[in-house]
């Protein structure tokens, strides 16, 4: 190529812009979390360096953003030994340990306070990062804390971590040798977006993001590591000198040289303090967008951690605070079947009670046979059980390696378990559902139990041991039959006092006026969800004509399809429930009609997208959004209308911000619908 000097040297100032800007950009998008430009901009900006280096191969420096991948895939890693050791810490499992190490810490000291600064405890790799004159030169695995392995071609593919280092905000000069050590996570919302993306391509799963982060960085091939949704917070630098003597300003420093630093670190005072930014961060754990394993106190000063110095492999100076475990091994002692106000069945483990995340766990949903299939769960294997924030505990996996013996498949049985009736499954569903509907006493006082739940008739008092008296005893055959008991008959109930009786029939009597979409929904026709009974509700205005809709009309209403539609006819077609619509009148249940909407669909036109974790199911927000008009779609692009961002929204958000987008919270969105109509 014949290329005349000046124009070679605009090339390499322009080169120098195009990495000065890129970095910028990843600064802005991994350090700050305030991503500046949209994606096609920064990728325009990256595709404008790589056409200049590919024209002039002798200007690429290692530092280049376009050179994350380079190289062939390796052998194996090579061993580095730590310049300094990579310690561990030790763990305190309640307040008083924290109260015991704050105790040593002081007396240590011989002083009567201490700063500490409290971070979260990150469930990931931990790596130390060497940078030579600012550059990064090598990145090792912990290892044995004496030796590790080296994956510097692995970690160069993170984008959250700098190649070279910049001066930010006024910083110092980095000292000549720099060592950042720091944790190598997978986000959970990467973690996930994965996973998706691996069941639909028949690919594997990752295990947790633990493992997928430890394993993402141990691939020979960098190739592969920089597919994987990595990221970076950095926790401690190693230096021999020129650092401040506080270590939070230390990470003020690293962060202001370009290393992403966790926005959750604080200055706190002497135990109480530690205490309290534990049960801060263990009551916000669920919502963060990382899975954290526990807390880390660290003595804030230098000088002090000095002073403190080591006890074999650890540092007195700083402790962990670990969270109750997540997740527990026990033993599976047998699979019961548990049926369901639709019919549904559902195998649930019972476990050899175990302590799980806070609370002993004795039964764990195995989901469906398919799940039974998939996970190869049988009857006497150790199980991994899982209890995530709220959720239902669930048996996470088998460990197969200590399976004993040849124990037998689990089978669905093919009649129901209570009732006897014949078992179904309906070609392509997973579900296995017993066929004998109201017949069947699990149906009934479960279908009792949803009629008065809180969002449907709201009757409280009528807990599952009571409605299962009332049903096993003949007393309620139907919901209708709730309101023909008298208060002798409550009396005779078992630990139902005079109180409780009273109290009960007056909540039933209060009940009686409801509108009508809560009645809907509490009747239980199947798909028929909250949102479905008050769009049916609004739409038609009384039961009489919902009753009587054929499919075209029903159809007509906002998120009811072909399917919704066939079982509320099917529902209004069987002679049973139109006699317990019929009691429940003759009973004095008079539901309120509803003004029929024209129609509106205030959000018609518009793509909604929802991310991060909201308060209600994704699938009730969806319909809610679907009946007012709105189209709900998936990924978020110039067309999006809105996106309603939950708790810890993560690159979604980031991308609508980018976009400029608008962007609703859950609250936002719930006060926009109260008043339909309102843009
Ligand atoms: S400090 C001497 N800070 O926990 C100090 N470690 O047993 C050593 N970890 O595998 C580490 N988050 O990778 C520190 N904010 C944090 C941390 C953290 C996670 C990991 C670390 C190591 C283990 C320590």
């Amino acid at each position: 190529m014949n290329k005349s000097s000046a124009e070679r040297r605009s090339a390499e100032r322009r080169m120098g812009e195009l990495r000065r800007e890129i970095e910028q950009h990843d600064y802005r998008y991994y350090v700050l979390d305030a991503p500046s430009v949209p994606d096609a901009e920064y990728d325009r900006l990256m595709r404008q360096l790589q056409a200049l280096e590919a024209d002039y191969p002798d200007l690429v420096i290692a530092q280049s953003p376009t050179q994350r991948v380079a190289g062939q895939p390796a052998e194996g890693f090579e061993p580095v030994r730590h310049r300094t050791p990579m310690l561990s810490l030790a763990n305190a499992f309640s307040a008083e340990e924290i109260q015991q190490f704050h105790d040593r810490v002081v007396k240590g000291l011989e002083i009567d306070h201490v700063t500490y600064v409290a971070e979260p405890k990150l469930d990931g790799v931990a790596i130390s990062l060497r940078y030579e004159a600012g550059c990064l030169e090598q990145a090792a695995t912990r290892g044995d804390g004496t030796t590790g392995e080296d994956v510097t071609s692995n970690v160069r593919t993170i984008n959250a971590i700098p190649l070279h280092l910049e001066r930010r905000e006024q910083s110092p000069l980095w000292p000549p040798t720099l060592e950042v050590r720091g944790e190598i996570y997978m986000p959970l919302a990467g973690f996930h977006a994965w996973n998706e993306q691996a069941r639909k391509q028949g690919g594997k799963e990752l295990v947790n993001p633990r493992n997928a982060a430890a394993g993402s960085l141990r691939q020979l091939d960098p190739r592969i590591t920089k597919t994987r949704p990595l990221a970076f917070y950095a926790y401690s630098a190693v230096a021999a000198e020129g650092l401040p003597d506080s270590h939070l300003e230390v990470l003020q420093l690293l962060r202001a040289w370009g290393f992403p630093v966790n926005p959750e670190v604080r200055r706190v005072k002497d135990a109480q303090g530690c205490i309290d930014y534990y049960h801060d961060l263990a009551a916000r754990r669920d919502s963060l967008p990382y899975d954290i394993d526990g807390v880390v106190f660290k003595v804030e000063s230098r000088e002090q951690q000095e002073t403190l110095g080591f006890v074999s492999r650890a540092p007195r100076w700083a402790i962990a605070r670990k969270f109750p475990a997540q997740e527990e091994i026990t033993r599976l002692l047998d699979i019961d079947i548990q049926v369901g106000r639709t019919g549904a069945l559902t195998p649930v483990a019972r476990l050899e009670p175990v302590f799980v995340g806070g609370v002993t766990v004795t039964n764990a949903t195995l989901h469906n046979l398919d799940e039974i299939r998939r996970k190869d769960v049988r009857v006497g294997d150790w199980v991994v059980v899982r209890r995530a924030g709220d959720v239902i505990p669930e048996v996470a996996r088998v460990l197969l390696e200590r399976r004993e013996g040849d124990p037998e498949e689990f089978q669905m049985s093919t009649s129901c378990p209570v009732c006897g009736s014949a078992v179904e499954r309906v070609e392509g569903e997973a579900v296995f559902r017993c066929s004998g509907g109201l017949f069947c006493p699990a149906q009934r006082k479960q279908s009792i139990m949803h009629f008065v739940s809180r969002r449907a008739m709201d009757i409280e008092g009528l807990g599952e041991k009571l409605v299962g008296q009332l049903v096993d005893k003949g007393l309620v055959h139907s919901v209708a039959d709730l309101y023909k008991l008298s208060r002798e008959q409550l009396l005779g109930l078992e630990r139902m006092g005079e109180k409780s009786a009273d109290n009960l029939l007056a909540e039933l009597e209060r009940s009686k006026t409801p509108d009508l979409g809560r009645l809907l929904y509490a009747l239980g026709i199947r798909e028929v969800g909250e949102v479905t009974a008050h769009s049916l509700a609004r739409h038609f205005g009384s039961l009489e004509h919902i009753a009587q809709a054929g499919e075209e009309e029903l159809t007509d209403v906002p998120d009811v399809g072909p399917v919704v539609a066939g079982h509320v006819r099917a529902f209004f077609q069987e002679a049973h429930n139109r006699e317990i619509i019929d009691s429940l009148a003759q009973a004095g249940l008079r539901w309120k009609a509803v003004e029929v909407q024209q129609g509106e669909q205030p959000l018609a036109g518009q793509t909604w997208v929802l991310t991060g974790a909201l308060s209600m199911p994704r699938a009730k927000a969806k319909n809610m959004l679907e009946a007012l008009g709105a189209k709900v779609s998936g990924s978020v692009s110039a067309k999006t209308s809105v996106v309603l961002a939950g708790e810890a929204a993560g690159s979604k958000l980031r991308k609508a911000e980018k976009l400029g987008i608008k962007v609703l919270s859950e609250a936002d969105f719930l006060q926009l619908i109260a008043k339909p109509g309102s843009k």
